[in-house]
This record gives structure tokens, C-alpha cells and sequence, in this order.
């Protein structure tokens, strides 16, 4: 019997990914575990491994790259984000890198709505209420949180996830305005109102959700000037990444009231997130969940070990980083 490719998994994975690992791989730890770059390397020398599956918690900067054995022929990362990785030092080292596009797109635009009516509608107030033990009722006049349905949202990055939100958000009867580097063709506009200028849009946004990469082009891009050219009382949502916001800078929109709320997935640093955001009643907080749900992830892992398995077996990747 031909021996199984070996294979080091940085992070715990779902059961039934590695319960498909278990079958199709050699793998110490085909339920993952929690590890470091050094004891990634490590493990990728001592089982002379031919593969490494990965998370965004894994940062394979240009260092750590150096140090991956020449007999691991991809690393295969379980996200649609790669800005953890040094693609150009991957790419000089020789070493595939894919990623896993598509497969979570639904999900979390899912989640970027949960996001958007939560921040709009109190949910983390509500919620607390309720588990305070409610007792007394509210007047008509209080704990109002703003209407969803009609309001215009301002989608930066209308890509895959962002066009999945537009369809949502078209649902909910809004106009959706949008900001991408280049226009899309009509017919992928579904009716979206495009600007060439980020700035030019935000002013038009009672709602702007955070679809776009992280990179040069779009770090910080929401600074103390670009939130002054919301709207006062607009809602703020990034399900993106945290360094496209200047953190003290939403804080001190949130806190001067000029946002009415935020609804926030991702942060600078995780998970170790800026605590004062969970000081604040107006900020509805979740974890980097956008891709947590049985489905996901199970599709997520299929479609990385899908990767992997091309490459080792000589065929193309089906989601290379580059071509
Ligand atoms: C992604 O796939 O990029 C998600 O944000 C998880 O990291």
C-alpha cells in the first residue's frame, strides 16, 4: 500500500475534517492543536512532512518561511485571508501557498447582517436586559434603536462577501452604495450605486460594512476624517479585517456619539482586543466568528485538504495565491 502523505495541522479543526485527515494523511495531530511557528517547524522536520494546513493565527512571516523544510510542497491556509502570510517570501521560497475562497462567503455575510441589525437594533443591550432579570417595562420613548429596513448601506469591497451582504441588504429593502477600486459590470451590480471616491460615499452611508482585503491600500482607511465624513448617527460594521480601522479613532466616534453604533468581528490585535470596546453599550462584539458554522468550516477544511492533495499528487492547486 503506497504510503499516506504526511501532514502537520497548525490549529484544532472540526471532527469531521479530521476524521478525513485520519484517513487520507499521516498526521500526529489530525485533530490539531494550537501551535506556535516553532513548533510548527519543528514538527514539519521531525515527520519530514510533505504538507502544512494552517489558520490565520499562524504567522508565516518571511523568517518563519525560511526555516519550513524543502520537503513540505504546500501550505494550504483555512481562510480567505492571507495577510498572515509573506506571499512574496512563500513565492521566492518555492512553496504553493492556497487559500479557501468561496466557501465561506454566505456565512459570513451572514454574520455581517447579524452584525448590522445588531449594532442597529441594541442587541447587546437587549440581551443584557434580559439576562439581568427584566422587570420593568419601557416607555415608547426608550431604548430605541434605528431602522434597518430602507436605510442606505455603504459596502466598501463589493467582492464575493460583499456582494453576498448587497443581497441580503436588498431583502431588507436598502439602497446599497458601494466603493471598489474598479466599477463592476452592471449586470454584478444588482442595481448598486458605484463611487469612484471612498470619501465621496460616506457621506451617503446610514450604515458602512467593511468588505475589503487587508493590505497596503486599504490600512486604516477608516481614520478619525474618513469616520467625521459619516453621517451623524451612522452604524459602522467591519467583518473584514481590524487593520482597516484606526481603533482609537472608532472609539472616540462611538463615545462622542457621532456613530450611533458599531458591530465589530475582527480587531487589531486578537485576541487580546482593545478592552474599552467592551466598556461601550453601543458596540455589538463578536469574536472573528464569520465563518463559524458546522458547514463552513467543514467546507473550508474539505477544500484545503482538496488543495493539498492536488499539489502533492503533481496536479494544479485549485486556489493558488498566485499562478
Ligand atoms: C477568513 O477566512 O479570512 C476568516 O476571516 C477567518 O480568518
Amino acid at each position: 500500500m503506497p504510503m499516506k502523505p504526511r501532514l502537520i495541522v497548525s490549529r484544532q479543526i472540526p471532527a469531521s475534517v479530521a476524521e478525513r485527515i485520519a484517513a487520507e494523511f499521516e498526521c500526529p495531530y489530525p485533530e490539531g492543536r494550537d501551535m506556535d511557528a516553532d513548533t510548527v517547524i519543528r514538527l514539519l522536520t521531525e515527520t519530514k512532512a510533505d504538507a502544512l494546513m494552517l489558520t490565520s493565527h499562524l504567522k508565516l512571516g518571511a523568517d518563519v518561511i525560511a526555516r519550513i523544510p524543502e520537503h513540505v510542497k504546500i501550505a494550504a491556509t483555512c481562510s480567505v485571508g492571507y495577510e498572515h502570510i509573506d506571499v512574496e517570501a512563500a513565492r521566492a521560497r518555492g512553496l504553493p501557498v492556497t487559500n479557501t475562497p468561496d466557501v465561506l462567503t454566505e456565512c459570513t455575510a451572514d454574520l455581517a447582517f447579524m452584525l448590522i441589525l445588531n449594532a442597529c437594533r441594541r442587541g447587546h443591550e437587549y440581551e443584557a436586559i434580559m439576562r439581568r432579570g427584566w422587570r420593568q417595562g419601557f416607555g415608547l420613548g426608550e431604548m430605541m434603536g434605528l431602522r434597518v429596513w430602507g436605510k442606505t448601506l455603504g459596502i466598501l469591497g463589493l467582492g464575493r462577501i460583499g456582494q453576498a451582504v448587497a443581497q441580503r441588504a436588498r431583502g431588507f429593502g436598502m439602497k446599497v452604495v458601494y466603493h471598489n477600486p474598479r466599477r463592476l459590470p452592471e449586470e454584478q451590480e444588482h442595481g448598486a450605486t458605484y463611487f469612484a471616491a471612498f470619501r465621496d460615499m460616506l457621506p451617503q452611508c446610514d450604515i458602512l460594512s467593511l468588505h475589503a482585503p487587508s493590505g497596503p491600500a486599504t490600512a486604516g482607511i477608516m481614520n478619525a476624517e474618513t469616520f467625521a465624513l459619516l453621517p451623524k448617527r451612522a452604524v459602522f460594521v467591519n467583518a473584514a479585517r481590524g487593520n482597516l480601522v484606526d481603533e482609537a479613532a472608532l472609539l472616540a466616534a462611538l463615545t462622542s456619539g457621532h456613530l450611533f453604533a458599531a458591530g465589530l468581528d475582527v480587531f487589531h490585535n486578537e485576541p487580546a482586543f482593545d478592552l474599552r470596546f467592551a466598556e461601550l453599550d453601543n458596540v455589538f462584539l463578536v469574536p472573528h466568528m464569520g465563518s463559524a458554522t458546522e458547514e463552513t468550516r467543514k467546507a473550508m477544511g474539505d477544500r484545503a485538504l482538496d488543495n493539498i492533495a492536488a499539489v502533492l499528487a503533481g496536479r494544479p492547486a485549485i486556489d493558488p495565491l498566485w499562478r
